[in-house]
This record gives structure tokens, C-alpha cells and sequence, in this order.
């Protein structure tokens, strides 16, 4: 009888799998989806290697490398991405939260009033997971949240997540083209990380990106600045009087341009941020 194969030859096998397929960093994703089947840390992964893998485990492993090696985004295999501490659930319908996003509720979160003796209302525009939206209110109890998705199957995403972390109370999530049917002026805070790629770079992304990531969240039209223009143009309509709109852009020039898009729109205090790689990323202004 065939000895069952072990962890550390388990790994090598997808290792070489993915490697052949062009994934970057083969060996940690192989990793990660071998922890993912096992709810592990790749560390305590690490410690064990020689023990021999059970044959139904082999199985579903197998198949999360093949599904991989097909260049499907890691995290929607594993079917969860980290953001802000918390563990978000994902399907085919929403973007993979990106980390530069944690920093854009950061921002948000440094723009929010201090406690006002009363509570507060934020927006998140095109909200996919629900990332933004349970990031914030998982960190400012007296904040409620509109999270606003045009794609019903993303919305439905995006309530499942605010349930699952117990945030339901403070987030409402509905299906809408932006700010079509928001009432105003009521929100101390409008937060987007609007699809912002010029439509003709999508096709030129990595496959993760162009054949898994729905385009209705890449595709920022032929500037990358369509949805950034409507936003601006809407979002004075719907914020308080020195309410914040803060939005994530594809970086560089085209923050430089949503900034004077903000100004345009009489947004005062228009800043750019940069996120962590250094890149000028965040615009925000004030009504
Ligand atoms: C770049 S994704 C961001 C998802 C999530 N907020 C995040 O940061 O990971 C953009 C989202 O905007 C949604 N979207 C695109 N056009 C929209 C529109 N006109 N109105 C509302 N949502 C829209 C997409 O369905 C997608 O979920």
C-alpha cells in the first residue's frame, strides 16, 4: 500500500503546482491555503510537516491548488480576507479588500467628530464586502452606517458580514446607483473606494484581477474618474455642513485630479494622503 503523503511533501507538490502557473510567491499561498483548510496560522502549520496528510483532506487541498493555479484570488478560496482585525467573508461578488483600504478608514476615522452627543452617520459608497462600513462601526460605537452597493450580490455580501461581526444594529445596507434616493443633508461622513481603473488598463491586470474581481468594482471608466466625478458632484447634497467626503483613488496624477474635483465642487480643506508604499492615494474635503 502506498504510504500516505506528508505535510512537507504536500506543500512541495503545490508548491511546484503554482509555481508552474505563474503565481507569485507559490510556496506562502500554498501555505495559506493548506492553513485555510485546517482554520491555521501557517506558523503552527510550519511545526508539523512529517506528519502524513488524510486522504480527504489531500483531496480538498488538491483542489484549492487547482482552483489557484487557475490564478483565483487566494483570499476568495479561502473565502475570508483580514481588514482592520476583522475577519470578513467574501464571495465572487465583491473585491478583495485591499490593505492600502485600511488606511482610508483610518483617515476616515481621524476626519469623524469626536463624540458629538448624539450619533453619527457615515455613508460608504460602493460598499462590496462591507469592509469600510463594519470597520468603522466595529471602531466608533456611536456611528451608524449606510453602506450603499449597486450589485444587489455584493449588498447581500455586505449584510451578511455587518451579521456575522454583530454590527447589524448600527449598518444599513441597500442597493442604489451612489447617492440616487439618499436623503440630506444628514451625514457627518461620506467614505468611497469607488472603482477607479481607466477601462482600458483592466485587461492588462494581473489574472487574480481582470478574470476574477467583478468589473463593475475595477472599472472607473476611460479616465478611471467617472464614478469620482459623481461622487463629488453628489455629495454635498447629503453631508452635514463641515460633513467630510473621503475617497480612495488609483494613486499619483489621479489624486492630484480628484482633489481638484473635490475644489470644483467647493469642497474646502481638500487634502491628499499618501498610503503606506508612499503613494498619494486619499482625497478628502470638507462641505
Ligand atoms: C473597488 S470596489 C470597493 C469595495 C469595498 N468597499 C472595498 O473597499 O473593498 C467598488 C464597489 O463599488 C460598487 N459600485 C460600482 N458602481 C457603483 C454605483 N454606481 N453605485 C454604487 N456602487 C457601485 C461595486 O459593485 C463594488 O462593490
Amino acid at each position: 500500500m502506498k504510504a500516505s503523503a506528508t505535510f512537507r511533501d504536500e506543500l512541495a507538490a503545490a508548491t511546484t503546482a503554482l509555481e508552474a502557473a505563474g503565481v507569485p510567491g507559490a510556496r506562502v499561498d500554498a501555505e495559506w491555503l493548506m492553513a485555510g483548510l485546517l482554520d491555521l496560522g501557517r506558523a503552527r502549520l510550519r511545526m508539523d510537516l512529517a506528519r502524513a496528510v488524510p486522504a480527504a483532506l489531500a483531496e480538498r487541498y488538491a483542489d484549492a491548488v487547482r482552483r489557484r493555479a487557475r490564478r483565483e484570488p487566494l483570499q476568495r478560496i479561502l473565502g475570508w480576507e483580514e481588514f482592520r482585525g476583522l475577519r470578513v467573508r467574501l464571495t465572487d461578488a465583491v473585491l478583495v479588500p485591499r490593505p492600502e483600504t485600511e488606511a482610508l478608514v483610518e483617515w476616515a476615522l481621524e476626519l469623524l467628530p469626536p463624540s458629538a452627543g448624539r450619533r453619527l452617520r457615515a455613508i460608504d459608497l460602493g460598499t462590496g464586502s462591507g469592509c469600510i462600513a463594519c470597520a468603522l462601526a466595529a471602531e466608533r460605537a456611536d456611528l451608524d452606517v449606510l453602506a450603499i452597493d449597486l450589485c444587489p450580490a455584493a449588498a447581500a455580501v455586505a449584510r451578511q458580514n455587518a451579521q456575522a461581526l454583530g454590527l447589524a444594529s448600527q449598518i444599513s445596507v441597500v442597493v442604489a446607483d451612489l447617492l440616487h434616493g439618499v436623503g440630506g443633508p444628514g451625514a457627518d461622513l461620506i467614505v468611497s473606494n469607488p472603482p477607479y481603473l481607466p477601462t482600458a488598463l483592466v485587461p492588462e491586470l494581473l489574472p487574480e484581477v481582470r478574470s476574477h474581481e467583478p468589473t463593475l468594482a475595477l472599472d472607473g471608466g476611460v479616465d478611471g474618474l467617472a464614478l469620482i466625478r459623481r461622487i463629488a458632484a453628489q455629495a454635498r447634497r447629503v453631508l452635514r455642513p463641515s460633513g467630510v467626503l473621503v475617497v480612495e483613488t488609483a494613486g499619483g496624477g489621479q489624486a492630484t485630479a480628484a482633489a481638484t474635483l473635490l475644489r470644483a465642487e467647493d469642497f474646502v480643506q481638500v487634502e491628499v494622503r499618501a498610503d503606506l508604499a508612499g503613494v498619494t492615494r486619499f482625497v478628502a474635503g470638507r462641505a
